[in-house]
């Protein structure tokens, strides 16, 4: 097929705000599950660990990207665990089966030795707590132990184990995909509205600060999907502020323009639950709006034969670990798109997860390395800061599995305060490259600062611990401007990050 150049134009006005971004929106998620905790932020002994055994090596990766938040302990795990086994001196703590993974939790990391990390990785915490095998009192009770200053059994618990400052964890997300058959603990939309209503409200009434997530649906393609969001927002309005959603995509049918349009999915699956809370908000008669916590989301697939074949009841395997190619950058890069066109009401959103369990970052003895997703997340993270202005993207589409899908995801940001612009693009188009043109003459005097791409002739090119550098950024000067407009070459296959300084 010959290559031509395709055009696309994007529209967009200085006043006409998306919204504001929440830099929560580029937060991440470590769960008690295969090498992410043990081997991946702690390894106490190896010789990148530092005097309290964290990983200075992704320590050092994670402050890279500029993780503003981390969701922990689960993810499915969290669905059994009783908190009060993390905490304490590690040589009484328990040593506990582990179902939802099929392993031995040892409990040597905890807690404490959590917020010690997030201190480190310059990050907040959204701790999960277990509404699968335990109720409202452990909520209440992890909250005292949490966030209350001292005075009490659990606040004087914490302060004898060595935090005599409260945590101050501001957000706390109410179980764990609970729709799911899978869950330890799962509920119907009922159980868990009543069980979730009755958590949270006892959470609050010891720190009213805090900001609470109720369990969405655990993806689109769940049949109580759509049922499940209006039953518990009808019961617990009042008490939530975010309604969660969680996603994968995989490319299992190994046809990449199918797999490219999967943030045409997660964009309808946003858009529905939008709808949803709106639905509620409307049928309460309530001034009150229900925003998003995308808590889950990333391209989950490779290690799936693999780990059918784990032994059980051992610690901490090689679990999850997909090693990640072009393809999978690409469409993190659009996901990564997807979710900044809704910043209006997607507050919240985890790359899931951060370190060797499906994971940008990835471990072993001789240091740390970043996979091909690496990228486009942390340049979202540092570049993505601002407010998006309502993009509009003229282009062709093609039909997927998924419905008609733009050949070029893209969304623009400004910030005002640094006199900057941001583009983000992704050409999915195999062969084509395209001319991207702006009119930029809003924006008086605006220069191009860089045009990073990533790119590579072979969607199924990976980065490996002996090759981390196969698939990585480069800038480029595939921009310009003439006369306040802006043209930009997209090449075929590429994650593009346009810089623009007024
Ligand atoms: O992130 C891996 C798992 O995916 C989480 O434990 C669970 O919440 C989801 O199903």
């Amino acid at each position: 097929m010959s290559k031509e150049i395709k055009k696309t134009q994007l529209y967009f006005d200085r006043n006409i705000e998306v919204g504001e971004v929440d830099k929560r929106i580029y937060s991440s998620f470590i769960e008690h599950l295969g090498r992410a905790v043990y081997e991946g932020i702690y390894q106490p002994g190896s010789k990148f660990a530092d005097e309290d055994g964290l990983r200075k090596d992704t320590l050092d990766l994670i402050r890279e990207i500029d993780v503003p938040c981390v969701r922990y302990p689960g993810g499915n795990f969290v669905s059994d665990f009783h908190w009060e086994d993390s905490v304490g001196p590690v040589d009484k703590r328990p040593h506990r089966i582990e179902p939802a993974w099929g392993v031995i939790e040892t409990n040597e990391f905890g807690m404490h030795e959590f917020m010690n990390w997030a201190k480190k990785a310059n990050t907040q915490t959204m701790y999960a707590i277990n509404l699968g095998t335990r109720g409202i009192e452990d909520a209440k009770n992890v909250v005292e132990y949490a966030n209350i200053k001292g005075g009490t059994y659990y606040s004087d618990m914490r302060r004898k184990n060595g935090a005599e400052d409260p945590f101050n964890i501001k957000l706390w997300c109410l179980g764990n995909e609970m729709d799911g058959p899978w869950q330890m603990g799962h509920k119907t939309a009922e159980e868990y509205a009543r069980t979730a209503t009755e958590a949270g409200k006892l959470m609050r009434l010891l720190d009213p600060s805090i900001e609470l997530v109720a369990c969405g649906s655990s993806n689109m393609q769940m049949p109580t999907f759509g049922k499940w969001e209006s039953t518990v927002l009808e019961e617990g309005y009042d008490t939530f502020d975010y309604l969660s959603l969680h996603t994968y995509y995989g490319n299992q049918a190994n046809n990449t323009p199918d797999f490219l349009a999967s943030s045409v999915n997660m964009d309808n699956f946003i858009s529905a639950v939008i709808s949803i809370c709106d639905y509620v908000k409307a049928i309460k008669r309530s001034n009150k709006k229900i925003n998003l916590s995308f808590d889950e989301w990333n391209v989950w697939y490779h290690s799936n034969e693999q780990d059918k074949k784990l032994e059980k009841w051992v610690e901490h395997p090689h679990q999850l670990e997909d090693i990640y190619n072009f393809e999978d950058a690409l469409l993190v890069g659009s996901m990564l798109i997807t979710l900044l066109r809704h910043a209006d009401r997607v507050k919240v959103a985890c790359l899931a997860q951060l370190v060797n369990v499906i994971a940008p970052i990835m471990t072993s003895d001789t240091g740390a390395w970043r996979q091909t997703i690496f990228y486009p997340y942390m340049q979202a993270s540092r570049f993505g800061r601002g407010v998006v202005l309502n993009t509009v993207v003229k282009c062709d589409t093609y039909e997927s599995v998924h419905g008609d899908a733009p050949f070029i995801d893209s969304v623009v940001l400004k910030d005002e305060e640094n006199k900057t612009l941001t583009i983000f693009a992704v050409n999915k188009d195999l062969e084509n490259d395209f001319e991207l043109s702006a009119d930029l003459r809003q924006f008086e005097g605006c220069k191009v600062a860089e045009h990073i791409l990533l790119t590579h002739d072979d969607v199924k090119a990976i980065n490996t611990e002996e090759n981390p550098n196969n698939v990585i950024p480069v800038t480029c000067s595939n921009s310009k401007i003439d006369g306040g407009h802006l043209t930009s070459v997209l090449p075929s296959k590429s994650w593009n990050v346009i810089r623009l300084t007024y």
